[in-house]
């Protein structure tokens, strides 16, 4: 299988690195095929994207016809005999608003079962980053959608494979409530992996050790101190505005303030009964991972964090995104003082 190059930022490129067990789980479903959707949520850049597009590649190797759309890139993949699945694709998004991308969401749905219909081969649906653009309370539908046409496909067909991911939590929360799809949690990065990542960068980096530290081998991250000359200060201060923590912070009274410091330290402390509503509106701005299963490798895209690591931050139950996501939080905390 080739491996794809990557923009890691506008002018680096890189090779797409590690992930082996990730990929061998496409290879089963390509070879098996898949039974249920899949719907795969993680931190925020904790290369999600990036293996799908790895996955392109190999399911075209196995002959399956592929669409892939990424609706908040804005970027679509349906080649190899699906000509007409392109042309109608590009007649949607001509329009160029982002209207137009999420019709095009949907449209992949109709788009695949007429596939089917025509072609009865191997299919593969990636949609990748859907549910933030057509809105949470529809991601479930969504995936009935996908279900729908592996369970009832207008035709006879030899192997279906649909993919969905996502890094919103509250959509693993929406999508949770029915049994249409097997959700299944990636973490960022293994540090053996992130390892061959760090050592693509050009120029002078501080030390491995440190850098697994700051980020936690999440690959975005990386990129953010690599554009900003290593400053880990102007990486910490963008979560803080982007996610508008200081705002969030003042909202929060003196008790959960504390609760807050205290899941800074044990991010496992918020896994009780009356911080779990404070633990909520941490998923929803998309800070941590709540309620993580065992760290069995079947239960995992590739592979599961530690049981427990307090250096970056990762709980038997909850788990910061990143340890940048953590200093985020202790920094606008520590301001309030
Ligand atoms: N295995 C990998 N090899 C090389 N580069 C990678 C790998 N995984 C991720 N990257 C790079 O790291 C960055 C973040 O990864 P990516 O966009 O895939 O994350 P994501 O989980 O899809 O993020 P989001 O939650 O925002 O959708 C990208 O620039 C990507 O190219
Ligand atoms: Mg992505």
């Amino acid at each position: 299988m080739r491996r794809i190059r990557l923009s890691l930022t506008p002018n680096l490129a890189v090779e797409f690195v590690d992930r082996d067990l990730a990929m061998r789980r496409v290879e089963e479903w390509a070879e098996r095929g898949a039974g249920f959707p899949k719907v795969v949520y993680g931190p925020e850049g904790c290369g999600k994207t990036a293996w799908l597009l790895q996955s392109v590649e190999l399911l075209r190797d196995y002959g399956f016809d592929v669409i892939y759309i990424n609706p908040i890139e804005q970027r679509f993949m349906a080649e190899a005999g699906v000509e007409d699945v392109r042309r109608r694709l590009v007649e949607i998004l001509r329009e160029a608003t982002s209207d137009a991308w999420v019709r095009a969401v949907w449209v992949v749905i109709d788009l695949a079962r007429e596939l089917i219909r025509m072609r009865r081969g191997r299919l593969a649906v990636i949609v990748d980053d859907a549910f933030q653009a057509i809105d949470l309370d529809k991601a479930a539908i969504y995936v009935k959608g996908m279900l729908g046409l592996i369970e009832h496909p207008p035709e006879l067909y030899e192997r279906i494979v649909a993919i969905a991911a996502t890094s919103e939590g509250v959509s693993r929360r929406e999508i949770g409530r029915h049994e249409w799809s097997d959700i299944i949690p990636m973490w960022n990065m293994p540090k053996e992996g992130f390892r061959q990542l760090y050592d693509q960068l050009p120029g002078d980096k501080p030390g491995f050790e440190e850098i697994w530290r700051i980020t936690g081998g999440n690959p975005r991250m990386l990129e953010r101190l690599y554009e900003n000359n290593w400053s880990v200060d102007k990486v910490v201060n963008e979560v803080i505005n982007r996610n508008k923590l200081r705002r969030f912070a003042r909202s929060l009274s003196s008790v959960k303030r504390a609760w807050l410091m205290e899941a800074v330290n044990d991010p496992d402390t918020l896994f009780a009964r009356e911080r779990i509503p404070l633990m909520d509106r941490l998923v929803e701005l998309n800070l941590i991972i709540d309620d993580i299963p065992e760290r069995e490798e079947y239960q995992w895209i590739d592979q599961p964090p530690p049981e427990k690591d307090e250096e970056l931050g990762i709980g038997k139950y909850v788990a910061w995104q990143s340890p940048i996501h953590r200093e985020a939080v202790k920094r606008v905390l520590e301001s309030l003082k």
